[in-house]
């Protein structure tokens, strides 16, 4: 299996603190090459996730209900009400077809993200605030008049939805567009489809903050979300791993598997420009593993994708 080395391991944390311990015990870690050869942080090798082209390849079925199911599809590892901030969902992990959030987590919000009274949108209520807070930001600080267009789904919502969408463009189409029932984020009542974000520039560089992430990016990224770009697509995670996914410049797809697998925090090269949560512990640095090297990697953050198309009301 091909494995990733991207990622600073839990056992590169704990290699990090035993030098530390054992270097401020006074060991001189510098006569024993073998102390150093056990000091020195390892990677994490990461399994590589099922390739979108392979889901995208796998046949759909019927369930016993007459649902669309994927064929060889899973329940998602983190599948809890309280992982919903971690809850890996594409077309390889699944989430039950009687997940939904609890009643009393969820709230009405209305098109500007206002909570309501039993009209518009139903939302988790963390989600909802953070996302109005948002709005407000967007509109002061650029102008924006962003708009919900679709919050919670629950699973029988988008099998309606779906199957109004491969009537009109195909099922193999439809399911690059919007998830099959089980698979969608808009069933953990944390995600929601915007309008009036216009080229996407203040939300690139500003969601994070709020706590939301872009789960769909564009620009060459589909291989690694498995579905077409989606700029209106925001799904809220909290501000700490919003941040960490900022700062990883990994899709969230990525960013959710490779922390399932072990991964504590993935440093990327836009950390130093972003700003992290209050209260965030920053990790310690990693000792240099090269100190006679003159060039590093480039701290240059690269930008997010921007797009102009404004979403057609659907997926
Ligand atoms: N449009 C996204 C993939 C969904 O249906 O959840
Ligand atoms: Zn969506």
């Amino acid at each position: 299996m091909e494995t990733s080395r991207h990622t600073l391991h839990r056992t590169a944390s704990l290699a990090l603190i035993a030098l530390l311990l054992v270097g401020s015990a006074g060991v001189s870690l510098a006569t024993s090459g073998e102390a150093l050869a056990v000091a020195r942080p390892t990677l994490l090798d990461v399994p590589t996730p099922t390739s979108c082209d392979v889901l995208a390849a796998r046949p759909l079925t019927l369930n016993r209900w007459g649902f669309m199911t994927i064929r060889g599809d899973e329940l998602t590892r983190h599948a809890r009400r309280s992982d919903w901030a971690i809850t890996l969902l594409d077309p390889q992990f699944r989430l039950p077809s009687n997940y939904a959030p609890a009643s009393t987590s969820l709230t009405w919000i209305d098109t500007h993200a206002r909570l309501s009274e039993g009209r518009g949108w139903q939302l988790k209520l963390d989600a909802a605030v953070a996302l109005r807070a948002m709005f407000l930001q967007a509109r002061e600080d650029a102008g924006l008049i962003l708009r919900v267009i679709s919050a919670y789904r629950p699973y029988d919502l988008q099998n309606r939805l779906l199957a109004r969408l491969a009537a009109r463009k195909g099922i193999n189409k439809a399911r690059t567009l919007i998830a099959i029932p089980g698979h969608s984020e808009h069933q953990l009542g944390t995600t929601v489809d915007l309008r009036g974000y216009k080229n996407g520039a203040w939300m690139a560089a500003n969601a994070y903050r709020f706590g939301f992430v872009r789960s769909y990016l564009g620009e060459g990224r589909q291989s690694e979300t498995c579905y077409a770009s989606e700029p209106w697509h925001w799904r809220f995670v909290g501000t700490t791993i919003a941040y960490e996914v900022a700062c990883s410049e990994q899709v969230l797809r990525i960013f959710l598997w490779e922390r399932q697998h072990g991964a504590d925090r993935v440093i990327g090269p836009n950390c130093g420009e972003l700003t992290p949560p209050v209260d965030y512990p920053m990790p310690e640095p990693s000792p240099d593993p090269n100190p006679s090297a003159e060039v590093g990697p480039s701290l240059e953050p690269s930008s997010e994708p921007v797009q102009s198309a404004e979403p057609s009301p659907a997926p």
